[in-house]
Parts: C-alpha cells; structure tokens; sequence
C-alpha cells in the first residue's frame, strides 16, 4: 500500500522551551483510518497542526503524497483537510456560504453538486440557509467537517470529531467516516473515547509526552497486548486461594464465588486445561466459566502507565 502522508525525526519545542514534539517518525497509508490516541497534553493537536502548516516544527520533514509541505505548501495544503479541536465558528454567515467559501479558498471551481452531496451526508440540508452561530455544538461541528470535504482532500484530519456530539449522532458519525474511507479518503483522528478508535480505526498510534510509543494494527495491537481472563463460577465458596494453587495468576471476587485467572492472550500455551486439571485434582469444581478479553481502553492505559 502507498504511503500519503510520512513524518520524519519531527520535534516541535514552543517558544516557552517546552518540547511538545519528540523525534515523531509516522507513516500514514492510503485509504486507512488511523486514530491516535493519548492523554491530555501528549502532542496530538502539536502533531496535526505541524503537518497542516499552523505550527511550525523546530526540525524534521513532512511529506504529503512524497512532496515536502515546506517546499510545495500550496499543493500539500490542497491535499488535507482539517476539522480543528477548537471550533473557530461563532459567525453571521449562513451554513452554504461559509462551505461553498471555504471550497475557493483552495483555490477550486465552484461545484454546486459537491457542496450539496457533502451538506446531505452531514444532514446539514436542512439548514443550509441557517446562520452558523444559531446551530447547536453538535451541528457546528459537522459543519467544520463540511468546511474541510469542500474542497475534496485526500488526507483529512478529525481532531476530537465528537467532542460534544450525543451519543446516537456520534455513531452517526462513524458511519459517515466509514462512507468517506469508502469513497478514498485518508482519515487521521484523535479521540479519547477509546470505544471510538475500536469501531472505526484500522490502525492505532498512541501519544505520550510528545513521544509515539507503538504503532499498530487495531486487531495485532488487541491481541499482543491483550490480557484475558477467565472467570469459574464456583459451586462452594472460597476465602482464599488454596495454597496448591498460588503458582497461577488467580484472584476472588469478594464474596469467594468466583475465581478468575488472567493469562496473556497471545501465548500458544495459556495454561487452562492445566490448571483445570488441577482444579479437578484439588476437588474444586464449578458451575459455569466464562472468559472476557480485556478492551482497548485496558490497553490504552496499560501503555500510557508503562511509559
Ligand atoms: N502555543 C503553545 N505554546 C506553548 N505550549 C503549547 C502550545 N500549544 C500546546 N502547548 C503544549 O504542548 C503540549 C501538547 O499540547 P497539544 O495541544 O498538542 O496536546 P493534545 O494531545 O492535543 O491534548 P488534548 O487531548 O488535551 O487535546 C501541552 O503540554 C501544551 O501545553
Ligand atoms: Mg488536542
């Protein structure tokens, strides 16, 4: 698969000497939803921003479809578009000027068709003669996502896409992110509802402290990471592990009815049908079993704490 977007050795220290940015080496392929994920504060609008050109970085190089931003801003600036964080859309300005706006300022002929298909899919029709500052959060916030489809980029940049937006609008959403991958489009999102970057992400990159501490494919990244646990249903209570057992990772609910064993996912040989065998060996028995995975945002954690 090609690669649209590369970042090399980037590093972004502000003006007050603090380092936002830390040798980021990040390469997105073409027509995949890429979700980076960190804490508050790790970089992620610093890393956006730097490779749409509003922050300038202290040192490395960005290249969009193989051409440097420095050295063909213009061209790169015309391949991305960017839904900002911080919605900037407190104007008098009905909803279809300000997108059909937006589409010249990149330089492109007006294309009526276009501005109508992206305000149905954003279901924004409706109140395409509407002033923007009269629209709720939620609909503002479509109507940057509309401002950043006009001029038909390749690359688009979702900065906290759902900040704010209800819940059955943010599955909405994901539908529609879905739709625009279909249709070609790149999308790099940032989010911290993890749940989010499970549904809709083909791949993930978590930030921290301005540094990227793993890259990975959603489905690698939940399986090598991934812990399980699976979870006896006993048939006599417990107040403690039994002694014979103490080598397995095995804890108690609080009233000694469950008995849950945590094994790493990955490994060929997790142990069960050994420590079933000694379970039947020590006369314990149980009712029923179950196992449960451990989700992204266990994950999330685990890394961002390990870091
Ligand atoms: N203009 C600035 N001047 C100085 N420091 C800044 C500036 N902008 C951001 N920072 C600092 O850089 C760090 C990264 O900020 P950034 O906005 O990139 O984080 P983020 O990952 O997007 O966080 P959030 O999840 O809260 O949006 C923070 O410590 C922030 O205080
Ligand atoms: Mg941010």
């Amino acid at each position: 698969m090609s690669t649209i977007l590369s970042v090399k050795n980037l590093n972004k220290i502000y003006a007050g000497g603090f380092q936002a940015l830390k040798n980021i080496n990040l390469d997105i392929r073409k027509g995949e939803i890429f979700a980076l994920l960190g804490p508050n504060g790790a970089g992620k609008t610093t890393l956006i921003s730097a490779i749409c050109g509003i922050v300038n970085p202290t040192s490395g190089q960005i290249l969009v479809n193989d051409h440097d931003i420095n050295e063909n801003f213009r061209l790169t600036r015309t391949l991305i578009g960017l839904v900002p964080q911080e919605l900037s859309v407190e104007t008098f300005e009905p909803v279809w000027d300000t997108v059909n706006f937006s589409r010249g300022l990149f330089g492109m002929a007006p294309n009526r068709k276009h501005i109508e298909s992206i305000l149905k899919k954003l279901t924004l029709w409706d109140k395409r003669n509407n002033r923007i500052m009269t629209l709720s959060g939620g609909m503002k916030r479509r109507v940057m996502i509309a401002k950043a489809l006009s001029h038909e980029p390749q690359l688009l940049f979702l900065d906290e896409p759902t900040a704010g937006v209800d819940v059955e609008l943010r599955k909405d959403m994901w539908n529609q992110v879905k739709e625009l991958k279909d249709m070609g489009v790149t999308i790099i999102l940032t989010t911290h509802y993890i749940d989010e970057a499970e549904e809709m992400a083909d791949r993930i990159g978590v930030i921290n402290k301005g540094e990227i501490i793993v890259t990975e494919n959603k489905r690698k990244l939940m399986q090598k990471f991934g812990r399980k646990k699976l979870t006896l249903d006993l048939n006599e209570p417990f107040n403690a592990i039994p002694d014979q057992l103490t080598r397995w990772d095995l804890s108690l609910n609080d009233d000694g009815t469950q008995m849950s064993y945590t094994y790493d996912s990955s490994k060929e040989d997790n142990g069960i049908s050994e420590l079933l065998a000694e379970l039947s060996l020590a006369g314990i028995s149980y009712k029923d079993v179950h196992t449960k995975q451990s989700s992204l945002e266990e994950i999330f954690i685990q890394l961002v704490h390990a870091s």
